[in-house]
């Protein structure tokens, strides 16, 4: 056995759809929200799993969690098979979805966590030493007498953590924990997160729409698009995969015409004694700044890596 905690292969997940189509027919037709999708992922990695609206990202977390069966291909957590072994499966894994709430909306939280504490039957000191921990570590002190619905986004969403974690679960996914969150609250959830996973060596599973939370917690990420799997790997080689540019920006004496003649670039812009050349990530940017250097009256330069933004959206958009 390999160390692989959770292992896909060709996973699949058609839903039927029926649309209206006139005013009595109705047409089905199928919807492949995770068209053939294998990868593994090893205890205690952190892995970004991040894709556009509708790419099927929440469909897999749901077959991981047993929510939802597969149509097709095989699907191991912890050497469980999800959608058969759904209980057995909860006492592994905890799961946070941003979207919505796991808590009882009347309750207190502390009156939650007690019912999950019953749920999982955690013994007394694992739930206090948890419940103490998450307290701190995410500034929940003076929140656990007030009812979830009184809750802003950002507490809630700290409520959820906390509560997905009582149990010491193996494994946590999280579907866009950081949705509408503040800037400090974000930051406390990622610093969270961050020290979970090297402390405690929580295998995590994170999927979101902020790459600033895969820039500072995943050393590996997964791009999904249209059920499949479009890029497996660090995300530093994002920038090869889909042929970002960096930017040269150089400053001159003075005003001059766009740079010409340069190999291996072009400018892409200019204003007053600035310009700016585009040349391609994986290359190097000494050669240009020596042919730069010897043609014109070069004063200071600098180099702009891409934003992971525009690299992402290139790839969405490009295939
Ligand atoms: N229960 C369902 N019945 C029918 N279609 C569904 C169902 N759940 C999801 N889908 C469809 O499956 C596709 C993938 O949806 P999914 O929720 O997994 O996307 P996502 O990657 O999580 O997107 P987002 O970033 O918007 O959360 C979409 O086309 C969606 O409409
Ligand atoms: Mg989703």
């Amino acid at each position: 056995m390999t160390d692989d905690f959770i292992v896909l292969e060709d996973l699949e997940k058609v839903f039927q759809v029926r649309r209206r189509k006139g005013r009595l027919r109705r047409e089905r037709h199928e919807v492949r929200a995770v068209d053939g999708i294998s990868f593994a992922v090893a205890r205690g990695e952190m892995v970004g799993y991040i894709g556009p609206n509708g790419a099927g990202k929440s469909t897999t977390i749901k077959m991981l969690t047993g929510i939802l069966t597969p149509s097709g291909g095989r699907l191991r957590v912890a050497g469980i098979d999800p959608s058969r072994e759904r209980t057995r499966l909860a006492r592994r894994i905890g799961v946070v979805f941003g979207q919505r709430t796991t808590l009882w909306w009347d309750l207190p939280l502390r009156d939650s966590y007690a019912l999950v504490r019953r749920m999982y039957r955690i013994p007394e000191a694992r739930y206090r030493a948890n419940l103490e921990r998450c307290v701190e570590l995410l500034d929940l002190g003076g929140l656990l007498e007030v009812p979830v619905r009184q809750l802003s986004l950002g507490q809630r969403m700290r409520g959820d953590i906390t509560a997905a974690l009582l149990h010491d679960p193996d494994v946590l996914y999280l579907d866009e924990p950081t949705i509408g969150l503040d800037v400090v609250s974000k930051s406390t959830v990622r610093r969270f997160l961050g020290d979970l996973n090297a402390a405690e060596g929580t295998t995590v599973l994170l999927t979101t729409h902020d790459l600033t939370d895969i820039e500072q917690l995943c050393k590996r990420v997964m791009v999904i698009d249209h059920g499949r799997l479009m890029y497996d790997g660090a995300l530093t080689g994002l920038h090869e995969v889909g042929e970002s540019e960096r930017t040269l920006v150089v400053d001159l004496e003075r005003e001059l015409p766009p740079i010409e003649g340069v190999e291996g670039a072009r400018t892409v812009r200019t204003e007053g004694p600035r310009q700016w050349l585009a040349f391609p990530a994986s290359a190097s940017a000494a050669p240009i700044v020596s042919q730069i250097a010897d043609g014109y009256p070069l004063v200071d330069l600098s180099v702009r890596e891409p934003a992971i933004e525009d690299v992402i959206s290139r790839m969405y958009g490009g295939k």
